[in-house]
């Protein structure tokens, strides 16, 4: 625990007007300061901050407090890294025992990070061959201060450059080894990066947790970018790239823009939309949306405008629309991502395109949903009315009910009744999903759905459903595999296995969707619901080798699920011999799935 001295001297130290203006905007009222509480929505402000008595108080909710507790609640940390962080800023040592072990691992990792960050940013700056990246840079359209506010840096063409500035630097090879920026070979170490203009990723709080690095002289071989491996730090599923520079600005505006690579948000933050952020080239998750709603629940998806592009933002506004969010989209012409829009038109010319060419996600997925289709397929009209009605279903709104079922009958030459008919139907089947409301909310339920359960993982786990549902004799033989196999299978697909074999199956023995829909839960059905959907696009036929290859996935994946428990603890010890130790496990377990795994292909 903090010491009482320790606590006054940080409240005492803060500049309470500078620190709520990060989040609010202020104005001068009498003695006070005066703005639009960030703690709850309202029109007249009614949050007042005291420099003196270091206050800041909401008389509306009740909100704020003193600047401990007032970094708390606007950025949902706990009191002593809330400590901690004005500590930092304002230059206050703290006495040892509030630095808890697991930040004293952290703190190492990031101070290895921002070392190499700056050793990126002196190359790119002070090198010849820093001149030719900053061509690069200029050309794309990049001012210097740009390049400053990003940290934009560049990895030199030089094997172990990096390496040796660490190594100077007393740092443990096996820590810079962790963190993704050197790797090993017979040879010895060598750096990760090389050649690649730096973009540091940082995590909300502005530690550098990774980067992502792109080649800027033309290299057919190699990918445009690259990005840091997955570890501690880094976790692709969990980062928002830029989200530490916007959350300010999210605040302010009240809504986040959400681009698909961070050159995109850089061309949007020059355009003076600086409440912009992206993921690291993979497609939003629950777990990314959940971590926004701390922020704001109203996203603006802009996106590329091609296929890829628009395909990608129908799966986001799923994702959106299940954490809560209001949704809208920007669609760019002639298939340009904003980077390219904005180097083409200009900055003032995208601003205005983006904030005149909004759509809300019902009429961009109605849009889309119909842009050449064959209207003469079933399956394709089946497909377009499920669209419809999902996002019809959680909208709630009995007039856009009204306007988009008599739209869809227009289209597709029904009758409004029949239509009617079939929504009433897809509402009975399906009851509203319930969304996700916190963040808490998603950690309770950790093993699914999230990060992990990437789609390739679930593809072979949700697949053995369908072949449960075509006998009941092939859902029996399932089962009996899974018997010792439960530590592979994420709990929530556990949980509807055991509704299908323990309940289900044990009252009837043919399949009906309908009738098991009703013997979920409401949290199965809603995530049964998703699988069904998701496997509608997999065109992989169902085979009983398949089936086969399936289950035999499931055996390498329980090698990578005591991993990842391992990688929790890892996170959660600071003592070195039992982190060896676990790494050791952790080894032979990936040996033993690779053996399983060659096994498989022979
Ligand atoms: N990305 C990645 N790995 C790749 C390609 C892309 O991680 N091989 C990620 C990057 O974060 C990138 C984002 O996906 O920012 C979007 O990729 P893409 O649309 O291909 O690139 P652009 O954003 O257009 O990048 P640039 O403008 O630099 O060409
Ligand atoms: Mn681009």
């Amino acid at each position: 625990m903090a010491s009482k001295q320790d606590i006054s001297r940080v409240i005492e130290s803060t500049d309470i007007v500078a620190l709520v203006s990060e989040y609010v905007n202020l104005e001068k009222n009498g003695k006070n300061y005066k703005g639009l509480c960030p703690f709850h929505h309202e029109d007249t402000p009614s949050f007042i901050v005291n420099q003196e008595k270091k206050i800041a108080h909401c008389f509306g909710c009740g909100g704020g407090g003193n600047p401990i507790s007032f970094l708390m609640q606007i950025e949902n940390i706990d009191f002593n890294t809330a400590l901690q962080k004005l500590a930092k800023r304002n230059g206050i040592t703290l006495s040892e025992e509030v630095q808890t072990k697991e930040s004293n691992t952290l703190t190492k990792y990031y101070k290895i990070m921002q070392i190499a960050k700056s050793f990126y940013i002196k190359n790119l700056e002070n090198t010849d061959y820093g001149l030719k990246a900053l061509q690069y840079l200029h050309k794309r359209g990049l001012d210097d201060e740009t390049i400053k506010v990003f940290g934009i840096g560049l990895a030199p063409n030089q094997m172990d450059s990096l390496y040796q500035v660490l190594k100077e630097s007393n740092f443990l090879e096996l820590d810079c080894y962790d963190v993704g920026l050197i790797d090993k070979n017979d040879k010895g170490y060598y750096d990760f990066f090389i050649k690649r203009i730096m973009f540091p990723i940082h995590d909300e709080n502005s530690n550098v947790i990774g980067f992502s690095a792109r080649y800027f002289e033309q290299d057919k071989n190699q990918p445009k970018y690259i990005n840091s491996k997955e570890g501690i730090l880094f976790r692709k599923g969990e980062v928002l790239f830029n989200l530490n520079l916007a959350k300010g600005e999210i605040l302010k505006k009240k809504r986040v823009i959400l681009h698909e690579g961070q050159m995109d948000v850089i061309a949007s933050y020059r355009s003076g939309l600086k409440e912009s952020i992206c993921t690291m080239g993979t497609a939003i998750s629950l777990r990314q949306a959940l971590l926004l709603k701390k922020y704001t629940t109203n996203v603006v998806i802009c996106y590329d405008g091609d296929k890829a592009g628009i395909n990608a933002s129908l799966k986001a506004i799923k994702i959106f629309k299940q954490a809560g969010f209001n949704i809208q989209l920007v669609l760019l012409p002639d298939g340009m991502d904003p980077d390219e829009y904005v180097l083409k038109y200009g900055t003032d010319a995208y601003y205005n395109y983006f904030e005149n060419n909004k759509c809300d996600a019902l009429k961009y997925t109605f849009k889309q949903a119909i842009l050449n289709k064959d209207l003469s397929d079933a399956l394709v009209v089946d497909n377009i009315k499920n669209q419809i009605f999902e996002l019809l279903n959680q909208e709630n709104s009995s007039t856009k009910e009204e306007e988009y079922l008599a739209e869809l009958s227009k289209v597709l030459g029904n009758s409004v009744e029949a239509i009617k008919n079939d929504y009433q139907k897809y509402c009975n089947l399906y009851p509203t999903k319930n969304y996700v409301d916190n963040y808490e909310w998603l950690e309770k339920k950790e093993e699914d759905l999230s990060s992990k359960s990437t789609v390739e993982f679930n593809n072979y786990e949700i697949r053995l459903f369908m072949y449960a549902k075509s006998s009941r004799e092939k859902a029996m033989y399932i089962d009996h595999f899974l018997n010792d196999r439960f530590e592979a299978i994420s709990k929530k697909n556990m949980d509807i296995w055991m509704c299908l074999i323990n309940v289900y199956y044990e009252r009837y023995q043919e399949f009906n969707e309908e009738k098991f829909v009703q013997l979920l839960d409401e949290d199965s059905k809603l995530y049964y619901r998703s699988i069904i959907e998701y496997l509608h696009n997999d065109s992989t036929p169902y085979t009983d080798e398949d089936l086969n290859a399936c289950l035999k996935k499931l055996d390498e994946k329980k090698y990578d699920r005591k991993n990842e428990k391992i990688d929790l603890s890892i996170k959660k010890s600071s003592n070195a011999e039992e982190i060896f130790d676990l790494i050791l496990k952790k080894f032979k377990n990936k040996k033993i799935k690779e053996d399983l795994k060659k096994m498989r292909r022979k």
